[in-house]
């Protein structure tokens, strides 16, 4: 990188939410590179030549700072004079560090809470006396470290926020990162310019470049075959990809017969159009016939994960085809544990769906570290078409996993209707363009119900309408009860199998977005 940005690190103790600290630092202008949570202060000093370095934030993490394999840090970097930031684990560590007390909470917090700010400075400044934020911890700091003073409180969390009184070190048992803090975005924009004094010198356009060269590089005189499904991220990975290697790029798109209905036609009609190969390979029997009895989520993604590739490595005739590419995002990886640290919630069928025999020397996934809406806007940038831009978020394993239990062919032809009828009644409403996902999802269990005064038992559907901004925490949307009459109405009318449509109501956390 030519340029030597100025850059705040962040430290990844395996959070949910690590990435979004990232990217809510690349939203003020600022470039930001995740590193290890253990990385070396030597290391550090080795990157400063690349990078600027102006601040380092600890990020969140599901262990607690005394387990034995509790992740660590490189103490000496709270010995060095450049700002810090502890949120969350990240504040935990530091109290334990500076021999401050940390133990499992009797009130454990998670979700929207009120903190009453004690001393609006440094990372507080400007704010409130008391600010709504988002908590999701187990454990507490009940004894504060020396030298350190209270910025903040709240009902069962004595010490909420706190600062050291000489050193530029800081700590949040809040996340800011995560909209549902009202002012979190003030919170870190005061760490980054007030505290770390940086200047916001880093634009979006700086990482298309910077992917495009990424494939150009790897893929040099070979070849390179990408997954598209029709989606955003596979799209924009394809127009980058297109660019950087031209006609070396071969694009498959899989019908798996679980995709919305009138999909796969829309899909051939728009790539054909691209200056690319493009493979349309039918599928649909197979992948039924794969998951024939199968009833559990992950092993459903696992299945759909290696069909996927087994059907790449059928398409890539050309031995000079040695590259898979991928439009695997952020929110794909860490949901499906890929950081050292994190949970597993779900094995996206890209990620930890794939299996570990493959053919290729290496699968590239320009988009690794993107949040769906920063893709959405390298998109807009990229001129796809708008109808590319604006599709909802659709999952790789399509409908089977929006199918609970096993799958088959009726219960895929019923998800397919419910499915159209829940997207024709919210575009009809222009609803669409708020909204992050509204789909129906075919449930496992049956309900009675009473249809032309007889008895009728039948399946029950659930619709699932969420507001979110990059799906690492969702709302269910409080669209109007008129709209979910009609969804209901067409649905019990048009699909006789069906006896009765729920809503669901759950946030993301503690739900998914989707079902399995
Ligand atoms: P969840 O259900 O985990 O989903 O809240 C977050 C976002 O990711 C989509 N999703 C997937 N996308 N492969 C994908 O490409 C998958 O296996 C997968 N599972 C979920 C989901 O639709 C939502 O937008």
């Amino acid at each position: 990188m030519a340029k030597r940005y100025d850059t705040i690190l962040v430290l990844d103790f395996g959070g949910q939410y690590c990435h979004l600290i990232g990217r809510r630092i690349r939203e003020e202008g600022v470039f930001s590179e995740i590193v290890p949570h253990d990385i070396k202060l030597d290391e550090i000093e080795k990157l400063s030549k690349k990078f600027n370095i102006k601040g380092i934030i600890l990020s969140g993490g599901p262990a607690s700072v005394y387990d034995h394999n509790a992740p660590k840090m490189d103490h000496r970097l709270l010995t060095i004079n450049i700002p810090i930031l502890g949120l969350c684990y990240g504040l935990q560590l530091i109290a334990k560090s500076f021999q401050g007390k940390v133990k499992d909470a009797i009130c454990k917090e998670y979700g929207i809470t009120y903190v009453s700010i004690d001393k609006p400075i440094g990372i507080l400044e400007g704010l409130k006396k008391r600010e709504k934020v988002w908590m999701s911890h187990g454990d507490t700091v009940y004894e504060l470290p020396q030298n350190f003073e209270i910025i903040a409180h709240s009902k069962n969390c004595p010490i909420a926020a706190f600062k050291h009184i000489k050193k530029p070190i800081f700590g949040l048992q809040w996340h800011p990162e995560v909209i549902h803090t009202k002012n979190g975005s003030k919170m870190l924009h005061n760490f980054i310019f007030k505290v770390c004094k940086c200047k916001a010198n880093w634009k979006i356009e700086d990482i298309i470049k910077k992917m495009i060269s990424e494939i150009k590089n790897s893929v040099g005189e070979d070849e390179a075959i990408i997954g598209l499904s029709g989606g955003i991220d596979s799209s924009v990975a394809t127009a980058l990809a297109a660019r950087a290697i031209e006609d070396k790029l071969t694009a498959v798109f899989v019908d798996h017969g679980f995709m919305r209905e009138g999909e796969p036609e829309e899909v051939k009609k728009t790539f054909e159009k691209f200056k690319l190969k493009f493979i349309l390979a039918n599928t649909q029997d197979r992948f039924m016939q794969k998951l024939k009895k199968i009833t559990d989520p992950e092993e459903k993604r696992k299945i759909i994960g290696e069909e996927f590739i087994r059907v790449f490595e059928e398409k890539a005739t050309s031995t000079n085809i040695k590259y898979l590419i991928q439009g695997t995002i952020y929110p794909d990886r860490i949901e499906s544990g890929s950081s050292k640290n994190s949970n597993k919630i779900k094995s996206h069928h890209n990620v930890a769906g794939l299996p570990s025999n493959i053919k290729f020397k290496k699968i590239l996934e320009p988009l690794r570290d993107l949040y769906k809406d920063e893709v959405r806007k390298i998109a807009k940038m990229l001129c796809l078409p708008k109808k590319i831009i604006e599709r909802q978020p659709f999952p790789g394993p399509g409908l089977a996993v929006r199918i609970i239990g096993e799958v088959n062919e009726e219960k895929n032809r019923i998800i397919k209707l419910a499915d159209l009828i829940v997207r024709e009644e919210i575009e009809k409403e222009k609803l669409d363009k708020k909204l992050w996902q509204y789909f129906a999802v075919l449930t496992d269990t049956k309900a009675t119900g009473v249809k032309g005064d007889a008895r009728a038992y039948g399946y029950v559907v659930a619709i699932r309408v969420a507001e979110s901004r990059e799906a690492m925490t969702a709302s269910f949307s409080k669209i109007p009860f008129s709209i979910l009459e009609k969804i209901s109405t067409r649905i019990t009318n048009e699909i006789p199998e069906v006896t009765r449509v729920v809503y669901d109501i759950t946030h993301k956390p503690p739900a998914t977005i989707e079902w399995e």
